[in-house]
């Protein structure tokens, strides 16, 4: 983080650019504008997600190659949304296009295991150090199995999770996420309050939140369960928290949590749906150094194919092995899938990709301190990996409640909409970070560094 004073930025100006900026989108997006007309009629919101949606339109996308992607009006776009950090690889890698065009001919889903499948669990164990692994097609369904993996193992029900951190779309998880701070209460006692309606009371009530980064906070709510009952099955959680920008662990915390979970004999899961394959070959796992009993991991796996894996240890996999917790699913192991994983792992992914990705981080981080530097601008730049933001708090965000107290959702809005008329892609108005993929350069990394140092100029001009 630098140590320069930053200056204030005036609102009324934040306004003012964001109009300018939004009117130059809708200029340059009729061709999204008219197929969400036709869109919407259908498919709810005129979108397939709800993390799809946005006003006063989505911006439809035909294509993508390498580190570009192209939208329905011809706008060529430098890709650092990647598909919420799916394309790791770029798009339409001639490793992965060749191995899925060879396994369409020979058929698509069999619902049987196929050689495909052992060939990416091998290489997940070698890369994650865990040896037993199953399949699945999300993330929230790794995260689901995870929980109930952990579950079935300890006889427990009650679940740890990190306040503000996202682990999928199903009940056990929608939980602490996005809350108001006046909502999840005292730090020592956050109340596990349901992400949006349809999320039962009861089953939200099973999982208790906690703040990151505080391994204090969370021994302290692990024994108040103990003393009422209700030792925990699983603590789940991201070593490095994505989806409020990056949050890096501090320094002994993540050996604290794994040194807690252990004396209690909880299941530590580490959800490395973002992490794992994105920030190092084996993910948090390996890049920290601590090892969790589960892994969840999803997105980048499958190159662009849906795809989910969990991973763990001989004895986390006990029940599934004696059938205690049934683990299936009709697409688990889909050969498409398998096929595109295969090629990922073993042709695309390599250290020398890796070192490649680490290197442009290094570039696009240090480059955009020095935006933040000459401008005074109240940020800072944080990354690890593939992964990376200039996070718009003059304050370091170390975890939820330092991330509710400082977010500038209005400058997040404006950045995105700087980045888009300046051929740059990224998730609309979320506190998303950018993934780089293997194909992009030090150039594409300059061209986002420019939009941003533009905004940065307009800002404080
Ligand atoms: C950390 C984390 N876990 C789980 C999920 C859920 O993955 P999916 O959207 O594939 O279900 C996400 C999705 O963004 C995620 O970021």
């Amino acid at each position: 983080m630098s140590t320069h004073a930053p200056v204030e930025i005036d609102r009324s100006r934040i306004s003012e650019l964001t109009e300018r900026e939004a009117k130059r989108l809708d200029q340059r997006t009729p061709g999204s504008r008219a197929l969400y007309e036709r869109a919407r009629k259908t498919l709810s919101g005129g979108v397939a997600s709800s993390y799809q949606v946005r006003e006063p339109w989505p911006i439809y996308l035909s294509h993508g190659r390498g580190p570009k992607v192209w939208d329905v009006d011809g706008n060529e776009l430098l890709d650092f949304h990647n598909g919420f950090g799916s394309m790791v690889q770029g798009h339409a890698h001639p490793a992965i296009t060749r191995a899925v065009t060879e396994r369409i001919e020979l058929g698509t889903h069999f619902a049987a295991p196929t050689e495909d499948a052992i060939v990416v669990a091998e290489e997940l164990a070698r890369r994650f150090g865990l040896p037993k692994w199953r399949y699945v097609n999300s993330g929230s369904e790794a995260t689901m199995d995870a929980i109930r993996i952990a579950r079935g193992l300890t006889g427990r029900d009650t679940v740890v999770k990190i306040a503000g951190s996202y682990h999928g779309h199903h009940d056990g998880v929608m939980v602490a996420i996005g809350t108001q701070l006046v909502e999840l209460g005292g730090r020592e006692d956050y109340a596990s309050v349901p992400y949006g309606a349809g999320v039962p009371k009861a089953v939200a009530g099973l999982t208790v939140p906690v703040p990151f980064n505080d391994a204090g906070a969370m021994a302290r709510r692990i024994e108040r369960l103990a003393e009422g009952g209700r030792l925990p099955a699983c603590v789940i959680m991201e070593a490095a928290m994505m989806n409020l920008g990056v949050v890096l662990p501090e320094p002994g915390y993540l050996e604290a949590v794994r040194e807690l979970t252990r004396q209690h004999g909880i299941l530590l899961i580490f959800d490395e749906v973002k992490t794992g394959l994105c920030i190092a070959a084996g993910g948090a796992t390996e890049r920290f150094g601590v090892t969790p009993d589960l892994v969840t991991i999803a997105k980048a796996l499958g190159g662009g194919l849906p795809s989910g894996a969990i991973g763990g240890t001989e004895e986390a996999f006990e029940p599934v092995e004696s059938d205690a917790v049934v683990q299936v699913g009709t697409y688990n192991g889909n050969p498409l899938s398998m096929a595109a994983a295969r090629a990922n792992l073993l042709e695309v992914l390599t250290p020398a990709a890796y070192a490649h990705l680490d290197e442009l981080n290094r570039h696009i981080l240090r480059r955009c301190e020095d935006v933040i530097a000459s401008y005074g601008f109240p940020g800072y730049a944080v990354g690890i990996g593939s992964k990376g933001c200039v996070t718009f708090s003059p304050r370091q965000i170390v975890d939820y409640e330092t991330f509710k107290a400082n977010q500038d959702a209005e400058l997040c809005e404006l950045a995105w909409l700087y980045n888009m008329n300046r051929g740059i892609f990224m998730t609309p108005g979320r506190e998303e970070e950018w993934t780089l993929s293997i194909t992009h350069s030090f150039e594409d990394c300059d061209a986002f560094v420019a939009a941003f140092e533009e905004m940065a100029a307009d800002l404080t001009a």
